[in-house]
């Protein structure tokens, strides 16, 4: 990369949660992932990390973050062993541990991204493995690599991140994206709401994290509420798979619907986000509104993960 950009300092490093990341670290992250997106732009991709390999472990359904790590290996020169849906026809459903799983992937590969379902999964995975673990989602814990696109969306679509208020709308106690951004945020003067029923508000310990660093927060049920006042809303889907009870899912599924009519209330300058599959929290008639940014916020994704890749291989 040109000699002008900080380093990353994720040389070798896991990216398991983010609380590995503050201001200073996260500059570099997004400044990388600018100069990524100008190399799509311009020439498709480069050979940065040719000949290198990334293992793609999936427990869990995926298309946005598996497509996003793949078509980012891919545009970087590199390649990807994908175990995504298939994982019930690979050795896993033979019982293999999670530890013996990751320590012969490393064989072939020179990092392991992985989605699994339980909380802790992706620490279990790094204390098993010498090279960088990318935690995609653990559980209902954290998904780092999402907050992280998410954050340079938000800064690069209003250009700044202190001073903004961020409503965070739906599934805020399974969401794991949220739990991820929430901390990442912590880290600006932001003005952070939270907009759920009362089954699905967001983790107590998260909330006092938050307020101990003193951050203004509020809590509420109406998306009404907070409407005409939010730079940011961030939209989320109900997490049906961490549901033991259906019932209760099918109760919450459909609380918020973000339509036109809501959007109307909203100022002209804010944007939606949604780390997405949505399920119906928003309208599809609202994606022709310009301020719905959730499509945009899919193709940072892959600009800031080749920036990651390239972090923890060593070339950046
Ligand atoms: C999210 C996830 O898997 O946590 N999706 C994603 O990675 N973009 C959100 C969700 O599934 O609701």
């Amino acid at each position: 990369m040109t000699p002008s950009l900080a380093p990353l300092g994720l040389a070798g490093r896991d990216i398991l949660s983010v609380r590995q990341f503050d201001r200073a670290n996260l500059e570099p992250i997004f400044a990388l992932t600018e100069q990524m997106r100008e190399i799509v732009r311009r020439d498709g991709g480069s050979d940065l990390l040719a000949r290198r390999v990334l293992a793609a472990l999936f427990f869990e359904p995926s298309t946005r973050t598996s497509a996003s790590f793949i078509a980012a290996m891919e545009r970087l020169g590199g390649s990807v062993i994908p175990i995504t849906q298939g994982v019930q026809f690979s050795s896993v459903s033979k019982g293999e541990s999670l530890p013996d799983t990751i320590v012969t992937l490393e064989q072939y590969a020179d990092a392991i991204v992985l989605r699994h379902p339980v909380i802790g999964s992706a620490q279990e995975a790094a204390a098993a493995a010498a090279i960088p673990i990318i935690n995609a989602g653990d559980g209902a814990g954290e998904h780092p690599t999402q907050a992280l696109l998410d954050l340079f969306t938000i800064r690069d679509e209003l250009g700044r991140l202190d001073g903004l208020h961020v409503a965070m709308v739906g599934d805020l106690r399974f969401g794991r994206t949220v739990h991820s951004l929430t901390q990442l945020l912590a880290e600006y003067r932001v003005k952070l709401s939270f907009v759920s029923p009362e089954i699905l508000r967001l983790p107590l310990d998260l909330m006092n994290d938050v307020r101990a660093k003193g951050l203004e927060v509020q809590e509420t049920y109406s998306v009404a509420d907070v409407i005409g006042d939010v730079d940011v809303l961030y939209v989320t889907r109900v997490q049906k798979e961490r549901f033991t009870d259906l019932a209760q899912y099918e109760e919450l599924k459909g609380y918020y619907v973000i339509d036109e009519a809501i959007m109307a209330a909203a100022r002209r300058d804010m944007i939606v986000l949604h780390p997405l599959p949505r399920v119906g929290e928003i309208d599809p008639r609202v994606d022709k509104d310009p301020r719905a940014a959730y499509f945009r916020q899919v193709q940072n994704g892959m600009f800031l993960r080749m920036a990651l890749l390239a972090g923890v291989m060593g070339k950046a």
